[in-house]
């Protein structure tokens, strides 16, 4: 008797935290976001992964960096900056303060260029697919916000990267896109080759070697890389795709922000079970920014 009601407990007990995750999870399912993914890794041009090489030299095991890389890591074709989408995104590559503790100082021509960029990705598949799976799935909260509304929040929100300050100084996509200085002491963010690259070309970043690199299927084109790197005086490492399109990124992302903050969340793309892992900050319990994301192994 004891041990049948012990059993009923337990499987009450069960019940309640499956229920409990399910409700968590926002009721998307890990299938469907693969297979979601997966579709949006369909709407590549392949163009990309054509005009990108890369040159990995020494390889770095540890935590203690040393450069042991003396030629560059990407060289991209420049046809690529007249794709619609990177051209606008490059625009925005000197819009922002990278040291954590320096108030953004937006300016209207700034806003008017994270227009421009909100522009051409409304014209892309996956960016509108993203949105729209996630409005589906009763993840972007009440009202009729626009896709443009949504992406603006999601990816221009200013907000402060510290607990105990007030200002504004972060937002997910200088975060993400182009790096910050933490405390003027730690690189953090920079997941984007084609902000990799252009920092590369100015001279102001010193590519020192890789530490992991994967590809997506049966090949062995590389699709995302950790690597060491100097700039701004500091050393560091960070973990980014190669040769994919600035929109399918921050479609996987939005949608991570959307259906798995704070989690690392299983994608697969080419056929390759990945995952993304994705940072939601909190601003003294006010409405939760997207902190950082960024594809992982
Ligand atoms: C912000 O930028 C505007 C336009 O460039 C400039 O006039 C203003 O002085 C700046 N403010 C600060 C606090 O840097
Ligand atoms: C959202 O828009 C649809 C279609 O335009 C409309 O039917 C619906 O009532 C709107 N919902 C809200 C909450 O505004
Ligand atoms: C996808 O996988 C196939 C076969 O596994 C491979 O030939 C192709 O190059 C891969 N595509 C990319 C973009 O990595
Ligand atoms: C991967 O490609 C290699 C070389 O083309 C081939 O020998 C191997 O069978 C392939 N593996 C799979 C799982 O397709």
């Amino acid at each position: 008797m004891q041990s049948n009601r012990w059993t009923g407990f337990l499987l009450v007990a069960i019940t309640v935290i499956v229920g409990c995750m399910g409700k968590k999870q926002n009721k998307v399912t890990n299938s469907e976001l693969k297979q979601l993914t997966e579709e949006l890794f369909g709407y590549e041009d392949q163009i990309f992964r054509s005009r990108v090489e890369t040159n990995f030299q020494g390889q770095l095991t540890g935590r203690r960096f040393r450069d042991v890389a003396p030629q560059p890591f990407l060289a991209v074709d420049d046809e690529i900056f007249e794709n619609p989408v990177v051209k606008r995104l490059r625009k925005l590559f000197d819009n922002y303060e990278m040291d954590t503790n320096q108030k953004e100082n937006v300016t209207l021509e700034e806003k008017e260029e994270e227009e421009r960029l909100l522009d051409a990705l409304l014209e892309t598949n996956s960016i509108n697919r993203v949105i729209n799976f996630c409005s589906d799935h009763g993840l972007v909260g009440k009202g009729n916000r626009t896709h443009r509304e949504i992406l603006r929040h999601v990816w221009f929100q200013q907000y402060p990267r510290h607990q105990n300050i007030d200002v504004a100084t972060s937002s997910a996509f200088e975060h993400i896109f182009l790096g910050e200085l933490k405390r003027g002491r730690k690189l953090t963010g920079l997941h984007n080759w084609v902000s990799f690259n252009n920092a590369e070309r100015s001279g102001d970043i010193d590519y020192w070697g890789y530490r992991l690199k994967n590809s997506l299927g049966n090949t062995t084109i590389p699709a995302v890389v950790d690597v060491a790197y100097r700039y701004v005086g500091h050393v560091s490492s960070t973990i980014f795709f190669i040769g994919t399109s600035p929109e399918l990124e921050m479609s996987l992302f939005t949608l991570c922000y959307f259906a798995r903050p704070n989690k690392y969340y299983h994608i697969s793309m080419n056929g390759t079970d990945f995952g993304i892992k994705t940072y939601v900050m909190n601003h003294r319990g006010r409405h939760a920014h997207l902190a950082t994301a960024f594809p992982q192994y």
